[in-house]
């Protein structure tokens, strides 16, 4: 017990203390329950710290609410009076979120409204994704974000770490993914693409780039468990393909020797047995860094042009007796979900794996507006929501706003997501694992834009992710956010 008291004592000594009190009123994402009593405390002098994990008392306490177990796992109790602290948990996880809401009151102000609150999440996956393959972002900044994630009781950190502009994870049996993929000739991804996508390798002058090395990798890991949040890493395929294929241009559907894989051709051809030999090397490897259950495998965009006229695709479909190239993605990705299946782990895929035929075990992220998660779910899958419409923080936020992509997207509108809708038969609701907020990062390539789309944005993600439907108000949330705006300040992290 004595690290947890060092734990508590070390992160209340940090204070913003902007406001004269703070109080279970100014937690986000808000708590389910909370009661105020009276006077005020203040937690670095509290003479009592009295910690109970896994007690009995807690689980009859909560027993009433006929929680699921992952719940019960994350729930908690928090007394807070004059004389001291009380936490009561069922598990470690519990106990980190008591010590997140005392975080998230101890930045607003030192003293804090005595209180009991009792808490846990609504969903499982309370996600955020980072693209670092159109711009790359330093380890440090991963962990930063990490930080204010576990602040705001996020578990779930999707990794793209492969995409068309640059590959970022080492994998020792390809090295010219790292040493070649990884680099380009400019380091703006939109500067790269007008000046006709070209790799570079790691040393030569000019060079823009990086990735992470199986250290690097197991560092974050290592950083994100600490904190409750699984890293979930995404491998792409078969779209969005361009940099492997530019390092092994026979992954391609293409003549090799042709050159014309260069000219933007993202498909891999799943035609070709090298291709899954390919694949599953990589898994292998992915397997071995990432003890996470989920294995993103994308799915996503992929044009299928090339396969209707390579000889060796059209070839595997006549066998196969597909009569269309979605019939065909369906192949690679089913094929693909036995492999991660018989290494005991479970694939996520963006919607599109729906067309030609769900793989039998996939969760589905459900990107294109809600649709295709309502249509995997009525098939028995389970979703996970990150619509374009709510939840794409590449979009932008006001007009005028940077340089950034699609329609407005304001933080009302995030806020606004529920998951759970008439689309979904109230057997089937336990299949909404829960909701994401995606950074992609065409036209994000400075860490301090990435923030200023992050936040405060990814507040309502986390809102939406843990609190009950009856406790979100916008005007609540709205005044939290805008006060959480400081602390970031205080923090060093930029916000919109
Ligand atoms: C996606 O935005 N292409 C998943
Ligand atoms: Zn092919």
């Amino acid at each position: 017990m004595r690290i947890h008291l060092i734990v508590i004592a070390s992160a209340l000594l940090a204070t913003f203390n902007a406001f004269a009190q703070s109080s279970p009123k100014d937690i986000i994402p808000a708590p389910v329950q909370f009661e105020i009593l009276q006077g005020t405390t203040n937690l670095p002098d509290a003479k009592d710290m009295d910690i109970r994990i896994g007690n009995k008392k807690f689980l009859k306490k909560i027993k009433p609410y006929g929680l699921e177990d992952w719940q019960v796992k994350s729930a908690y109790y928090m007394e807070l009076t004059p004389n001291g602290v009380r936490i009561e948990a069922a598990d470690n996880e519990g106990f980190f979120y008591a010590i997140q809401s005392a975080y998230m009151m101890q930045f607003v102000s030192k003293d804090i409204q005595c209180c009991k609150i009792l808490d846990w999440p609504r969903f499982r996956h309370r996600g955020m994704m980072l693209d670092v393959s159109r711009n790359f972002q330093p380890k440090e900044f991963v962990k930063k974000q990490l930080d204010m994630m576990a602040l705001l009781k996020m578990n779930r950190f999707h990794f793209h770490l492969v995409d068309h502009p640059g590959w970022r994870i080492q994998i020792d049996k390809y090295p010219l993914l790292t040493s070649f993929s990884a680099w380009r000739t400019k380091d703006d991804w939109e500067d790269w693409i007008n000046d006709g996508q070209r790799f570079l390798n790691a040393d030569d002058p000019g060079a823009h780039g990086g990735f992470y090395t199986k250290k690097d990798i197991a560092e974050i890991i290592d950083y994100a468990a600490e904190r409750h949040i699984e890293v979930i890493p995404e491998i792409e395929m078969p779209g969005h393909n361009f940099e492997s294929i530019a390092a092994y241009p026979y992954l391609s559907c293409l003549d090799p020797d042709s050159k014309e894989h260069l000219k933007n051709v993202q498909e891999l051809c799943p035609g070709n047995e090298q291709v899954y030999e390919f694949l599953e090397n990589v898994l292998l490897e992915v397997f071995e860094m990432f003890p996470s259950k989920y294995i993103h495998i994308g799915g996503d965009e992929a044009g299928k042009g090339h396969w209707e006229k390579c000889p060796v695709c059209q070839a595997k479909m006549k066998a196969e007796g597909f009569s269309n190239v979605e019939e065909l993605q369906s192949y690679l990705v089913k094929r693909m979900e036995k492999f991660v299946n018989d290494h005991g782990k479970t694939i996520i895929g963006w919607d599109e794996i729906l067309e030609g035929g769900l793989a039998p075990n996939a969760t589905v992220m459900s990107w294109r507006g809600t649709e295709g998660g309502h249509k995997a779910i009525a098939e028995g899958h389970d979703v996970i929501f990150s619509p374009t419409s709510h939840f794409y923080l590449d979009y932008h936020q006001a007009e005028g706003q940077y340089r950034a992509v699609g329609p407005l997207l304001p933080l009302k509108q995030t806020y606004s997501f529920e998951p759970i809708d008439e689309n979904i038969s109230p057997e089937n609701v336990h299949h909404v694992l829960g909701v994401q907020g995606n950074l992609w990062t065409e036209f994000v390539n400075k860490a301090w834009h990435a923030e200023i789309m992050l936040y405060p944005r990814l507040f309502a993600v986390a809102e939406t992710g843990w609190s009950q439907p009856e406790k979100k108000d916008y005007e609540s949330f709205y005044a939290r956010a805008m006060q959480w705006n400081k602390v970031l300040d205080y923090l060093g992290y930029r916000h919109f």
